[in-house]
């Protein structure tokens, strides 16, 4: 099959979406390496990961339907934040930002009765949801510990805490 020139312009759209994410999220790492916040800079670097594992779906995704994938030229990152409270907070908005982008994808999907898009699409309806609810524990854990004179410390310790739940969820051991 092959898919139409607007659903093949959005889903480059959002190919830079997930790029530009992707970068986002590898400053804010940078950021938090450079304050001593190894378990947030761990964290963000995955997230960067994931957001160019999103990305590249669309690239093989685009390929199977004979359409073309484009490299995006991506804009530069903020290369400095206010506090680590505000780096997840623009974690959890720009999430949702994505989420929204998602969204339309599958309206215009559906709009062009393009099933194949749709049907690939769900797996990030999916992964926005559990996207969206991981930042949200995060700024749950955040706001729990608030922000007394050792809350980084604490915050970095939650966060690598969530870095050891992937790892094991990464090895096989999910529930293990
Ligand atoms: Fe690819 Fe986190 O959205």
């Amino acid at each position: 099959m092959m898919i139409s020139k607007k659903m093949e312009e959005a889903l480059n759209q959002q190919i830079a979406f997930e790029g530009y994410a992707s970068f986002l999220y590898l400053s804010m790492a940078t950021w938090c390496d450079h304050k001593g916040l190894q378990g947030c800079a761990k964290f963000l670097q995955r997230q960067s990961d994931e957001e160019r594992m999103h990305m590249l779906k669309i690239f093989e995704y685009l390929s199977d339907v004979d359409g073309f994938a484009l490299t995006p030229g991506i804009k530069e990152p903020p290369r400095k934040f206010k506090t680590v409270q505000e780096v997840f907070k623009s974690v959890y908005e720009h999430e949702q930002k994505v989420t929204q982008s998602i969204n339309k994808l599958v309206t215009l999907a559906k709009n062009e009765e393009d099933h194949a898009t749709q049907s690939f699409l769900q797996w990030y309806i999916n992964e926005q949801r559990e996207e969206e609810a991981l930042m949200r524990t995060v700024l749950d854990r955040i706001g729990l510990i608030g922000d007394g004179p050792q809350s980084l410390y604490f915050i970095d310790k939650e966060l690598d805490a969530l870095n050891q739940a992937a790892a094991a969820e990464a090895a096989g051991g999910a529930g293990a």
